[in-house]
């Protein structure tokens, strides 16, 4: 079916339905919602035969939807309406959440119901829930419209409008004053469900040393505490603060000034100078999970397998981080294993270089040189590991630079639902290195090229088919979990581990001598030394648009298909 697919940007709800529905068969092409008169021009160019609206910010014109049936993916439960669902679903606490999928009728969520799937809600960052539990409901919900929209005679559920009661409601978009923190009477639990509920966008709105910033990125800290409000510690960047009843951690900020365009910077950072008095709290690297507290990275072991994760948040690596990940990985390489496991965070994997922090340096390119190098000491150390053999386990989304870190380590698996950008254009032409010269084509030869060239997302299938990632399993993150554990066991207790670890080495050996890991490191940082200091701009330009959110004035050529086939 030609579908067309009508968003606010390529987001990753957006990315999973493109890749589901292209396994599928579908014809699938995509505009930006930028005003009417585009998506006017859109429509009449694909001629669709549905429309759909993964990620809407904007009504869709009448003329559209007269004409054509236009499914909009809306985050909540049947008769929610407005355009902070997920929101108020966290604020309010409520045990179960949903998504529906309605036909656009001109009044905001107040279609009939094409499809709807509920599912129980977990205490996390909105942007969490939406990458994990909505984008799953929403796959299964768009995929029964469409069964139904091609069953003769279907006829969709008219929305019930009680005001309350089981079904959902009308909810206004929540302002800050509906989430603002009151430091001294807020218990920890309440803190984090007002952080949570606006994250990653817009931020809770609140004052720091007299400056406001927007927060994000909170957890829940068991044993430091202080007087409400107070900021009693920092750790890699986070910041601890006092709760009526115990402290959290805040991880990112973002300072408000009015009429000026800001971004999320690790809080430490973006508090600079004011945290001299603030001790840094250490954590072992090993600590027990049990204890809620902030870590970015840790490390497990269990039945000869080692286990480094690494949550970072929105999956950026920045230097300091990539240096403490190698440290963490060296010591993991000293310990009597056989596996060790790269496990990445839960909601990403990694999504390679740490843009925004490249973009608040006193010198950008200089500080992308820097990041880039420690991605590839990282690397590096990966592709040379002789005694160990190593997974890369994608639990979540990973792009550009972390897709070639993935590649880095002997075995890669993806979580079923796991969308993966191998490619690093869309920023700017960048070029990109991690070794992706030698990593790319030892694992799928000249198919790499198309795929680098294509910019577009691969679905965790359609990535094994293609021989990127090994394997992949697992429909939600516990299956998947379990059943790398068991892969990870099953390969420290093979009898032939001997065998497979020397062929690993000689394989290494061989690729060496045919072409040492340093020239092809030389050769892709000429080529980044090109992007980052040369005369054309647009790797600058095109971070610079991606750190401050810009919206695109036109949908690239990549994507509108539509627009590809009037320019031939
Ligand atoms: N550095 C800093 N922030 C990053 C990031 C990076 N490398 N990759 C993603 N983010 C942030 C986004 O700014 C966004 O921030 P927000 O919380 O303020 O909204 C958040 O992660 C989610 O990204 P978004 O683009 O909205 O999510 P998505 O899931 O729809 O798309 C990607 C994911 C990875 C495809 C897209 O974010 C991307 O292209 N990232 C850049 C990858 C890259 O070029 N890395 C550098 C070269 S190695």
């Amino acid at each position: 079916m030609r579908i067309l697919f009508l968003t606010h940007s390529f987001n990753s709800l957006t990315q999973r339905l493109y890749v589901e529905l292209t396994e599928r068969g579908h014809d699938i092409s995509v505009e930006f919602d930028i005003n009417d008169q585009t998506t006017i021009e859109a429509v009449q160019l694909f001629q669709p035969e549905l429309i759909l609206a993964p990620y809407l910010r904007r009504a869709i014109p009448a003329v559209i939807w007269q004409q054509h049936l236009c499914l909009v993916v809306h985050p909540g439960i049947k008769g929610d309406r407005g355009p902070s669902a997920l929101d108020w679903a966290i604020l309010n606490d409520v045990p179960e959440w949903g998504v529906t999928v309605l036909q656009a009728n001109g009044e905001m969520d107040a279609g009939p119901i094409w499809a709807a799937v509920n599912f129980p809600m977990r205490q996390a960052r909105k942007s969490s829930l939406y990458r994990h539990e909505v984008t799953e409901a929403a796959v299964t919900a768009v995929l029964q419209a469409i069964e139904r929209f091609v069953q003769v005679g279907y006829s969709p559920e008219p929305v019930d409008d009680r005001p309350s009661g089981a079904s959902g409601e009308w909810h206004p978009v929540m302002s800050q004053a509906d989430r603002r923190i009151n430091w001294s009477t807020d218990d920890t639990r309440t803190v984090l469900r007002k952080i949570h509920s606006a994250d990653g966008s817009p931020g809770v709105e609140d004052s720091f040393f007299g400056e406001t910033h927007h927060l994000y990125d909170a957890c829940a800290e068991d044993t430091l505490r202080g007087a409400p409000g107070e900021i009693i510690a920092r750790r890699h960047g986070a910041v601890c603060r006092a709760t009526g009843d115990g402290a959290v951690w805040i991880g990112h900020l973002k300072k408000i000034i009015p009429g000026e365009k800001s971004f999320k910077l690790p809080a430490a950072r973006a508090l600079q100078d004011k945290l001299h008095d603030v001790p840094e709290v250490p954590i072992p690297l090993d600590m027990p999970h049990a204890c809620r507290t902030y870590r970015d990275i840790w490390y497990e072991e269990k039945n000869r397998v080692g286990y480094l994760h690494f949550d970072f948040y929105n999956g950026a690596m920045s230097t300091e981080q990539c240096q403490r990940l190698r440290a963490a990985y060296l010591q993991a390489r000293q310990r009597p294993t056989r596996v060790i496991v790269l496990m990445g965070g839960s909601d990403f994997w990694s999504n390679g270089l740490h843009l925004n922090c490249i973009e608040a340096a006193d010198s950008p390119a200089d500080e992308s040189w820097r990041n880039i190098n420690a991605m590839d000491d990282l690397a590096q150390a990966i592709i040379t590991t002789d005694s160990h053999l190593t997974i890369a386990a994608l639990q979540g989304n990973t792009a550009a630079g972390g897709v070639f870190l993935a590649l880095s380590a002997d075995h890669a698996f993806a979580r079923d639902g796991v969308v993966l950008n191998p490619h690093y254009k869309n920023m700017g032409n960048l070029y990109g290195s991690e070794y992706w010269t030698y990593l790319l084509p030892r694992r799928i030869g000249e198919r790499g090229r198309e795929i680098m060239e294509n910019r577009l997302p691969v679905g965790a299938v359609a990535a094994k088919r293609a021989g990127l990632i090994n394997d992949c399993f697992g429909k939600s993150a516990d299956d998947f979990i379990s059943m790398v554990e068991s892969t990870a066991e099953n390969l420290a207790n093979d009898p032939a581990f001997g065998l497979l670890l020397a062929a690993k080495r000689r394989q290494r050996a061989q690729d060496e001598s045919d072409k040492p890991l340093a020239a092809y490191r030389l050769e892709e940082l000429e080529h980044l030394r090109m992007n980052f200091y040369g005369f054309d701009p647009s790797y600058h330009v095109a971070r610079y648009n991606f750190v401050f959110r810009i919206s695109h004035s036109w949908t690239p050529l990549h994507l509108a298909k539509h627009r590809r086939r009037v320019k031939k």
